[in-house]
């Protein structure tokens, strides 16, 4: 990983995987480490974020590092027409390592291509969130004791939801068993069921929620992408078609928890926020850690 973009979930191998846990692990124990200091890494958003940027820059400030950056591309010369290119290989030369986020899919890969600093991809369309994943992964494996052998249950906008489609790449290399629920507008793309096929992974694909949580290990809300429909309409037909309440909760296993990479919208009731089953704030705080982790590694630093 070091001085290497992150792209996708998928550049990842497993040992990787673990090294970036175990380091989290250290930062989660010891925040307060300034192996930053003298590094400036630019936080470049083209869509809204409030965890995913923040945490970022929460994590450089406690390393010791500074952060430039935008959080609107409209205050910036992209308003007055500059290319992606021309931004990334001007801000390149001002930092040592940019996060980006960006609506086009492919967007952080071709970043990767043209900058002579390594790339993170904060989540690009409705394609990848790899750090998410990573904080995901994190939190399961703090949760669970384990990544091998559990059973995810993914709800909602399984279509533009970047962060199951990262997860269930992540997921597959330990031999999860996944239950995908989603309207059928929603559903889990093709291309996926088709690579967990050729993997000979299992999964189930249904519309009812409340009949196919009782074994799940973790649950894993989604939002209705609403900045992904081109057709407010279509929006209007799906947005509150799950609401997980705390009554759904009762005979789920006890260690299971719900997941969420928020923001929410109603997809989960404020009702479930005080079970202790509910993990989505502390997933979050996880973020931080495990963004310490990556950035670290990738800067060579540990
Ligand atoms: N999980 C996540 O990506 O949240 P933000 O959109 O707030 O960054």
């Amino acid at each position: 990983m070091k001085n290497k973009s992150l792209v996708s979930i998928d550049d990842l191998s497993k040992e990787e995987i673990f090294r970036v846990l175990d380091l989290a692990e250290g930062f989660e124990k010891n925040p307060n480490q300034r192996i930053l200091v003298g590094k400036v890494v630019a936080t470049l958003f083209y869509e809204p974020s409030t965890r995913t940027r923040l945490s970022f820059e929460s994590a450089v400030n406690r390393l010791g590092g500074r952060v430039i950056g935008f959080s609107e591309a409209s205050s910036t010369s992209v308003s007055k027409g500059e290319s992606l290119k021309d931004t990334i290989m001007t801000v390149a030369n001002y930092s040592d390592l940019i996060v980006m986020r960006h609506p086009i899919e492919g967007s952080a890969r071709y970043a990767s291509e043209v900058s002579k600093v390594p790339i993170i991809n904060a989540g690009d369309g409705a394609n990848q969130h790899p750090t998410q994943t990573l904080l995901d992964l994190y939190s399961i494996r703090k949760t669970q004791g384990k990544l091998d052998n559990l059973k995810i249950v993914m709800v909602g906008d399984l279509k533009y939801g970047r962060t199951v489609h990262s997860l269930l790449m992540a997921m597959s290399q330990f031999n999860a068993s996944f239950t995908f629920i989603s309207p059928k507008e929603l559903q889990m793309p093709l291309e996926y069921k088709m690579y967990l096929d050729s993997i000979g992974l299992k999964y189930n694909e249904t519309s009812e929620l409340a009949d196919n949580i009782k074994d799940a290990d973790i649950i894993y809300m989604t939002r209705v992408q609403r900045e992904r429909f081109s057709d407010p309409l279509e929006y209007e037909k799906v947005k509150n078609v799950y609401v997980l309440r705390n009554e759904m909760l009762k005979e789920t296993k006890p260690n299971m928890k719900v997941l969420h990479p928020l923001p929410r919208v109603n997809e989960i009731h404020t009702d479930v926020d005080d079970n202790p089953q509910a993990y989505y704030f502390p997933q979050a705080l996880n973020g931080v850690f495990t963004r310490m982790a990556i950035m670290a590694i990738i800067l060579g630093l540990k």
